[in-house]
């Protein structure tokens, strides 16, 4: 996988935001996949304000989502398909039918799961896949031991998830439910190009486990080795455990223009 590492969070946004922009210039009905939690979103921000400037023309772009929790009420704020369409959906001008999402609240969860497979697969696939990493090194909602091959289905949070979440929920980490529907590591390796966002030191272990580790279920982000075009942007904090940093640097500075990211 290709390592990108940048001095700050704002710097991997933009990078990022520059490389859906180029994807969104020689496709403009791509099909974006956003993820959740607190990282990805100087890549919104960097998004939004290409879109508000004229510079990237948006209008048919779609958006579909990682995970999403199982049980909250609709429209409860901090489901996802309402933080999606707080974050990304709205701000980038997107009607709301250009979002997809797995039903959180649906009566039949496997049904749901298995519905939202397909229905990626029918979209024709997602384009770029925007990735977050818990601290234990889950992408998506895989937590530890996850099947590599995994499509969407239901899983059960780790204790770690829900402390680390519970800042969504006032600090109250009973109100974080159990469960959730993420797209399996099967599903978001069929992604055409998995970008993952890491940044800050506490992310540092996972970083280094995903890029320098061997691939293993215990650390569900080591399955992108498998993919032939995935890149992990990390900022200097979270590339801190890196022991081919210097190496990684240095084939960034030094990548033939004509490649992008
Ligand atoms: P965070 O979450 O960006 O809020 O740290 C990442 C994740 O859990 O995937």
């Amino acid at each position: 996988m290709e390592v990108v590492i940048v001095p700050d969070a704002k710097a991997g946004g933009e990078l990022i935001a520059d490389a859906i922009g180029a994807l969104v210039n020689r496709k403009p009905d791509a099909l974006l996949g956003v993820a959740t939690g607190s990282t990805p979103l100087p890549i919104y921000h960097a998004l939004r304000e290409k879109v508000r400037s004229g510079a990237l023309d948006v209008s048919r772009v779609r958006i579909c989502q990682l995970d999403e929790y199982v049980g909250l009420p609709a429209g409860h704020p901090e489901s996802y398909r309402s933080v999606v369409l707080r974050e990304v959906v709205g701000p980038l001008g997107l009607p709301e039918e250009s979002f997809m999402g797995p039903d959180g609240s649906a009566e039949d969860i496997p049904a749901a799961c298995e519905a939202y497979d397909k229905a990626l697969a029918e979209a024709g696939g997602v384009d770029i896949q925007i990735l977050g990493i818990g601290t234990d090194g889950h992408i998506g909602f895989n937590e530890p031991c996850s099947s590599l091959s995994s499509r969407t289905r239901i899983k059960t949070l780790t204790e770690q998830t829900r402390i680390d979440n519970a800042r969504f929920f006032d600090g109250d980490i009973s109100q974080v439910p159990y469960h959730v529907i993420t797209q399996g590591i099967g599903t978001i390796l069929e992604a055409r190009h998995p970008i993952l966002l890491a940044t800050g030191e506490g992310k540092a272990d996972a970083v280094a486990q995903t890029v320098e580790g061997p691939i293993a279920s215990v650390v569900p982000a080591s399955a992108l080795q498998l993919h032939p075009h995935a890149t992990v942007v990390v900022d200097k904090a979270a590339a801190s455990k890196l022991k081919l940093a210097d190496y990684f640097r240095a084939t960034y500075a030094t990548k033939p223009s004509w490649q992008g990211l």
